[in-house]
């Protein structure tokens, strides 16, 4: 059996917007009806958790300018807000939100998730995420952002604060005694006093122990200073690396470093992401790539866009018909999605024949019906060994019904996917196999 997730991929944000299939997009922008209706299409799919991106910024790298994503939607609300809503609208699904720890004060982070906690009943989870370009740090107040390892250094430290902070409650430090008139046993409260390099936090929490103590924690960067944070402190990673060998691989390096952290590799679940094409016949999924890809192929600006936000390098610079000069793998933002595209440069290929050849950010291809998708799926986890897909397609109604009544039934009759949750947390849920 394996895992599904759903990667929200612009958060809280616009999806659709101007293309076929889009919905009544006015309707939807920041509002949470879509939302809610996805998470239950979801949770009756089988998922196990839906996770939304975030960044603090309107895109500005591409063409130096945010024109590109105000014309284009790139929009995110805060998503914190919108959890607790896709909460009431559902009963199990996980729910992941995006919180950057270079620019939350754990106390405000620590507070806020336990909150988040209690008003899930015990299904919330945060990605941690370290933000990458220069224009999100100044909206912090800070002149330029951190360096790409010093900033998980600082994600370490931070996390451990925030842990901290959980812990100055015990997990039965309420008693609700009535007769004696005490809320809370004092003696199983404490001050966290957390003094580290980069941040220090007195503590005790003045919000009481929430159903996950500690809620799931996810991460995605898969560089290597990335998986070793994740490796330390994550239940679920979200990786990108495509290609058998590549998602082998990183399972492999993440159960190492897991052991070395003094965890065990199946502490931490890994989904890898895809964007099945699906049909009611291989043919009809063929001819829908054909016409997706050429799409993507006549304009590739969304796909420069995305990039100079990811590597902080505007790719509007660059002749799209000559090959691209050497870029360094170690940009101060997304290195390890960087590090794919800094590889493929390097082939002498031309950048519209790069941006061809890479188009989106699923690990293995899958086009075809249900049961031709279903098929290769299986083969895939078999030869990776664990533990399951992230799903990244644009969040429209379209989409969700596609994978959550075409896909997952065909995955779920063949035992493939769960069938329930036994369990009352999306912990409990998320590691029980
Ligand atoms: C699937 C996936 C989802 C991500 N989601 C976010 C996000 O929501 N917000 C964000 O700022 N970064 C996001 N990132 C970026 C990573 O969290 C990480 O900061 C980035 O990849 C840099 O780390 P690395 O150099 O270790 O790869 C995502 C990356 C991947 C692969």
């Amino acid at each position: 059996m394996f895992r599904l997730g759903w990667f929200v991929n612009y958060g809280f944000g616009a999806y659709g917007w101007n293309q076929q299939w889009s919905g009544n997009v006015a309707q939807d922008v920041a509002r949470p009806q879509l939302f809610e209706q996805g998470a239950q299409i979801l949770e009756n799919a089988g998922f196990d958790y839906l996770m939304l991106e975030d960044a603090s910024v309107l895109y500005d790298i591409y063409q130096g300018s945010f024109a590109y994503a105000a014309r284009r939607g790139l929009i995110r609300q805060d998503p914190m807000p919108l959890v607790p809503l896709m909460a009431r609208a559902t009963k199990h699904v996980g729910i992941i939100a995006t919180m950057s720890t270079s620019f939350y004060p754990p106390f405000i982070a620590a507070r806020l998730a336990n909150t988040l906690d209690h008003l899930t009943e015990g299904r919330f989870g945060l990605n941690l995420v370290t933000s990458s370009p220069h224009a999100a740090a100044q909206n912090f107040g800070h002149e330029k952002h951190f360096e790409h390892d010093l900033r998980y250094e600082m994600a370490d430290e931070w996390i451990r604060a925030v842990k901290a902070l959980w812990n100055t409650w015990e997990p039965d430090a309420v008693v609700y005694d009535e007769a004696n008139g005490v809320f809370a046993d004092p003696d199983k409260i404490h001050y966290a006093n957390f003094q580290g390099r980069f941040f220090s936090t007195r503590g005790p929490l003045n919000s009481v122990p929430s159903p996950q103590y500690h809620p799931v924690l996810c991460q995605a960067g898969g560089s290597g200073v990335g998986r070793a944070f994740a490796a330390a402190h994550a239940d679920t990673i979200i990786a990108a690396d495509p290609g058998i060998d590549g998602m082998r691989g990183y399972r492999d390096d993440i159960t190492r470093l897991a052991e070395e952290n003094g965890r065990s590799g199946k502490d931490v679940k890994l989904l890898h992401l895809i964007s099945p094409v699906l049909g009611d016949t291989d043919e009809e999924a063929w001819a829908r790539k054909r016409a997706m890809n050429a799409a993507a192929d006549a304009d590739q600006t969304n796909q420069l866009a995305a990039l100079s936000y990811i590597s902080g390098i505007d790719m509007s610079t660059f002749d799209l018909d000559e090959p691209l000069p050497e870029l360094s793998d170690r940009v101060n933002g997304h290195q390890s999605s960087f590090s794919v595209f800094a590889k493929l440069a390097r082939s002498g290929k031309t950048l519209r024949e790069i941006l061809k050849s890479r188009r989106g950010q699923e690990t293995v291809e899958l086009v075809g019906s249900p049961q031709t998708v279903a098929d290769r799926m299986e083969e895939v986890m078999e030869q990776v060994g664990g533990d399951g897909f992230l799903v990244v397609m644009p969040f429209t109604r379209r989409n969700l019904t596609d994978v959550g009544d075409g896909l997952a039934p065909v995955l779920r009759r063949r035992g493939l996917i769960r069938d329930g949750y036994p369990y009352r947390t999306f912990r409990e849920n998320l590691t029980s196999f």
